[in-house]
């Protein structure tokens, strides 16, 4: 039984599998090329910011290190994770230079090592990069071969950010690459100590485990975007409602109530690239692409659409509040976040907006500088604003009250991408009231509706 493990890669999903593996009483060595990741776990603090890490990593201090020294981590471990970014290029390509660079580390380090060692790639890589470029790269460095003194897996995980150490600890399922059974089986074994449940396991060579991966990305994309496309054609319906539609919808075995919502579009570190890659690979192989593309446009197409719609109803001089610049709750991280996204449009049309988000204040400073203002609180953030733009589903956002919003006397403008506001905003007097997925009786929509039947009468 594997019981010591080395973790490459210390940021956001590397400290947390770190963390979690020794809090389940492994000897965890993490490796990392940033001198402050290394310092912060060895002073027993959280390189990054995902709830509970800090917590987790102060309660198991005893048991987990880090180090530069790549021959250090590996004589001290059986099982190496190499969890390093695998950035996308222009054409939704995955780059794989810093898992090159960490299979040579660990390569040149396995080369004096005389017990067998596993090495997995948890990092997102496209099919076909384990066996054509990873495996050559530790044999070259190691001069040892693949299947005989080291194994290879690719073993990556389906977490979401804010919810990362209970998407590690009880995943709905392990995905394992392998190069053979020696090591396939070790590290199905390793998962059932590192696992708080007993998820299914699915065992498989290299090219389909890297194929699934980004696969049940594009899926979830695909599944979102349905739901939005929906909630789009809910709103020219008169009576339309994309929760009732969503609800019904997903009572169906088939399909089910997860991701099927009507809101914002998806962002962040995964979907929109891993949706890109499955798009990028299907072409590079003479498949065909469209649906992978088209969920990528819509997500596109539909943020302008509400970037377009929030102009029209808001003055242009009138102070937007944006709630939520994270990709979604519980996480600092912005990256494609369309929250983001439309504080940074309505900036760039000249508009005065204010930001706020219990976590990614800082970070969205950093993408958005000056040409926004940050309020320190949510109440601040509402006071100083005429119009209000909910643009992820943060707890926090949903304590808001239409009956404090009516005791300022002053109208408020309020798009409610997720729906999360209380009954009470849709009618309230100061407040004119905007959700994803409604459509409105009025005359307009009636007359469209009844045109396209009017040849049938
Ligand atoms: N973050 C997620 O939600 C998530 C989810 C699933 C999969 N992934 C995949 O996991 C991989 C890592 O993602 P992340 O979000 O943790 O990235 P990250 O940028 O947060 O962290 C990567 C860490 O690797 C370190 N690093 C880079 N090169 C190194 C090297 N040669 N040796 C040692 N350390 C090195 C960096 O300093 C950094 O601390 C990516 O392939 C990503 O696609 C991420």
């Amino acid at each position: 039984m594997i019981e010591r493990v080395s973790v490459v890669g210390l940021g956001k999903l590397g400290a947390c599998i770190a963390a979690c593996a020794a809090s389940r009483g492994m000897e965890v060595v993490g490796v990392d090329s940033n001198r402050r990741n290394v310092g912060l776990i060895n002073d027993g603090q959280a390189p990054v910011v995902e709830p509970g890490l800090v917590e987790m990593i102060a309660a198991n201090r005893v048991r987990l290190r880090a180090t530069q020294d790549y021959s250090d981590a590996i004589m001290g471990s059986d099982l190496t994770l190499i969890v390093v970014p695998t950035p996308s290029d222009q054409d939704g390509r995955f780059s794989l230079a810093y898992v090159l660079d960490a299979a040579k580390s660990i390569g040149a380090a396995l080369a004096s090592k005389s017990d067998y060692h596993i090495v997995s790639v948890t990092s997102t890589v496209l099919p076909g990069s384990t066996q054509a470029a990873i495996v050559p790269t530790l044999e070259r460095a190691s001069g040892k071969k693949c299947g005989d003194a080291f194994g290879v897996c690719y073993n990556p995980e389906f977490i979401a950010l804010g919810d990362v150490i209970r998407g590690l600890l009880k995943p709905d399922f392990v995905l394992i690459g392998e190069s053979d059974t020696r090591c396939g089986g070790a590290l199905e074994r390793w998962y059932e100590s590192f696992c708080e449940n007993q998820p299914p396991v699915h065992r498989m060579n290299f090219v389909n485990a890297e194929l699934t991966k980004i696969a049940v990305n594009t899926f979830v994309t695909t599944k979102i975007t349905f739901a939005n496309m929906l909630a789009a054609i809910c709103e020219e319906l008169p009576g339309g409602d994309i929760d009732v539609v969503t609800a019904a919808l997903g009572a169906d075995a088939r399909i089910g109530r997860r991701y099927l919502t009507g809101a914002l579009g998806y962002g962040g570190p995964c979907f929109p690239r891993d949706n890109q890659a499955l798009a990028y690979i299907a072409r590079a192989l003479g498949c065909q692409a469209a649906l992978a593309e088209s969920t990528d446009r819509s997500n596109r197409t539909l943020l302008d659409r509400h970037v377009t719609r929030i102009k029209a109803a808001i003055a242009p001089q009138m102070t937007v509040g944006v709630l939520g610049v994270a990709y979604k709750p519980d996480t600092n991280v912005v990256e494609e976040s369309q929250g983001l996204v439309i504080a940074q449009r309505l900036a760039q049309d000249g508009r005065q907006v204010v930001v706020f988000d219990p976590y990614a204040n800082d970070s969205a400073r950093r993408i958005l500088n000056h040409s926004v203002q940050y309020a320190a609180s949510l109440n601040e953030c509402v006071r100083r604003c005429e119009a209000l733009i909910v643009a992820n589903p943060c707890r926090e956002f949903r304590s808001l009250k239409a009956a404090d919003i009516a005791r300022r006397r002053r109208p408020l403008i309020v798009f409610d991408f997720w729906r999360i506001l209380e009954e009470g905003f849709r009618h309230c007097e100061w407040i004119d009231y905007h959700a994803v997925g409604y459509g409105e009786a009025d005359s307009a929509r009636k007359a469209r509706i009844s045109s396209i039947w009017s040849s049938e009468k």
